[in-house]
């Protein structure tokens, strides 16, 4: 199947909402709206008018980028969307003139950022999303 990518598609902000509660992540729709309004860029991919994939950035547009909120819907996953998703953001944003593309994911996202051309290195975050997320859950469970 061959999936278009969209560079900032004017998306409805519910659509990401949707698409991050399908992928298992807590969302918040005011949050999203936002998100959608700063980033610098973001690309999707639709499927029968369905947001089937999802990635935004943040950038300063001349040399560094954040690649953030990678998401593909699980009916469409290991079928190479993630990968055209990254590959075409960091194309697009080579040509606006990047030069340094980071981000975040879990040890068992090695291979796939791998395929999709990053060397794996040491960083350091201070990740108060997460803080915030367990405080919740620990609050709840207590
Ligand atoms: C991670 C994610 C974006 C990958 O998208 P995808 O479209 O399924 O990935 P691709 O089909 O392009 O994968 C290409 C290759 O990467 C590797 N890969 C993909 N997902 C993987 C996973 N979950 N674990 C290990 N390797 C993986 C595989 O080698 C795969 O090739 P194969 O299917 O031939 O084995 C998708 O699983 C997803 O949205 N997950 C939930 C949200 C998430 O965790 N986002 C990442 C935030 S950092």
């Amino acid at each position: 199947m061959e999936f278009r990518v969209k560079r900032n598609a004017g998306l409805d902000y519910l659509q990401v909402h949707e698409l991050r509660l399908a992928v298992g992540w807590t969302s918040d729709p005011e949050r999203q709206r936002k998100e959608i309004e700063n980033c610098y860029s973001n690309f999707s991919i639709v499927s029968q008018g369905v947001l089937i994939g999802y990635l935004n950035i943040i950038s300063d547009g001349v040399s560094d980028a954040l690649l953030n909120n990678l998401m593909v819907h699980p009916d469409y996953q290991r079928k190479g969307v993630g990968t055209k998703l990254v590959k075409t953001a960091v194309d697009e944003l080579t040509r606006d003139g990047v030069k340094f593309f980071n981000l975040v994911f879990n040890d068992e996202l090695v291979p796939f950022y791998k395929k999709c051309g990053f060397h794996i290195m040491r960083s350091g975050i201070i990740d108060l999303w997460n803080n915030e997320h367990n405080e919740a859950v620990a609050e709840t469970a207590a």
